[in-house]
């Protein structure tokens, strides 16, 4: 089958190692299934893997891509939950499954025509949502679902500072947060990327690190080391800076007095679980709520998805279509 994959690692030039074209078909294990991929999204995910951030070269060649959807082997329209745990080992929140992997970490991804998959990771596909559409949800959308509705226990009308309003994580939370009743306050480097977040339901656009008229219940984080000094300052006195990604760099000063004399809280999300991925399903359903696309390709130009990434210069999700 046509897939694209991590076939070398190069920390310093990614796309080096990015390979597309013939891969052995999927041989699904007991428990797994096969999915006929109709459309998957990128992630900064595949730009770690492709630069060795969580994988080692013993895996390799892998097939990128954690976010698919398409049709089970009975033709029903589903959607790929990405995190793989082992029902053997481990029972409950599986993104608290220390031996859980998301797909393209240890089992081939989604960037291929066929994807094997355990059997429990299949949610139906609702028909409001096209195959494009939904094949954004399963990690930037689900990892922004968790943060805001789970992790930073905020009530409707709290205001919330989202960083990098460019990114996929981001926005997602702009979105998500949006139609959940939050104040959505969002910074970008980019003006364009501001008055873009003002659109999709930002409440206030500001530069990044700039100051803020007033400060914010909480923070969503996933820039790291650029912003983090900002997100401790932002926050009220008992506020929270929920952390789900450093694309920036991981080891900001942790300002530990600020931490401890406002009382902060700070909290790491990662993914989400099954149950929170059907529930964002119906989220999307219920709200109207759509993810935003920056542009849809051809899988067989994964290449200039994935630069538009590296060069920050994408507002929005890439969609792969097969
Ligand atoms: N824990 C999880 O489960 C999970 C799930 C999904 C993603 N993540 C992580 O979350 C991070 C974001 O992922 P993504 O897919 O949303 O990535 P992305 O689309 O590439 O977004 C990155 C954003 O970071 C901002 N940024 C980049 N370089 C910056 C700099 N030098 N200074 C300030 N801001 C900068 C940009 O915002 P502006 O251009 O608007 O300033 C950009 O929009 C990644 O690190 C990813 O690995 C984690």
């Amino acid at each position: 089958m046509f897939a694209v994959t991590a076939a070398r690692i190069d920390a310093d030039d990614p796309l080096a190692g990015l390979e597309l074209g013939q891969h052995a078909d999927p041989a699904p294990p007991d428990g797994w299934t096969t999915v006929t991929v109709k459309a998957a999204s990128l992630n900064h995910h595949d730009v770690w893997t492709l630069r060795g951030v969580g994988i080692s070269a013993d895996r390799l060649p892998i097939v990128l891509g954690c976010d698919a959807a398409g049709l089970d082997a009975d033709g029903n329209e589903v959607v790929v939950h990405a995190v793989i745990s082992d029902p053997a080992a481990w029972s409950g929140d599986e993104t608290m499954d220390p031996g859980r992997s998301l797909l393209s970490e240890r089992y081939d991804g989604t960037f291929a025509q066929r994807v094997a998959v355990p059997r429990r990771n299949l949610v139906p596909k609702p028909a409001a949502l096209s195959f494009e559409e939904a094949a954004c949800l399963p990690t930037s959308y689900l990892t922004a679902y968790r943060m805001l509705f789970d992790r930073a226990g905020l009530q409707p009308g709290a205001t919330v500072l989202v960083q990098g309003a460019g990114g996929g994580v981001a926005t997602a939370l702009i979105l998500l947060g949006r139609a959940g009743g939050y104040r959505i306050w969002a910074t970008s480097r980019s003006e364009a990327k501001r008055e873009r977040a003002l659109r999709l339901g930002a409440d206030q656009a500001f530069p990044a690190g700039a100051r803020l008229p007033e400060r914010v219940d909480a923070v969503m984080e996933t820039v790291g080391q650029a912003t983090w000094a900002h997100s401790l300052r932002a926050l009220k006195p008992g506020g929270t800076v929920v952390i789900s990604g450093a694309t920036t760099g991981p080891t900001p000063p942790a300002d530990l007095n600020r931490v401890f004399f406002l009382q902060l809280s700070v909290l790491g999300s990662t993914m989400g679980t099954r149950d929170q991925l059907a529930r964002l399903l119906r989220f999307c359903e219920q709200t109207g709520v759509r993810p935003l696309i920056d542009r849809t390709l051809p899988l067989d130009q994964a290449r200039e998805g994935l630069a538009a990434m590296i060069s920050g210069d994408l507002f929005g999700k890439v969609v792969l279509t097969v």
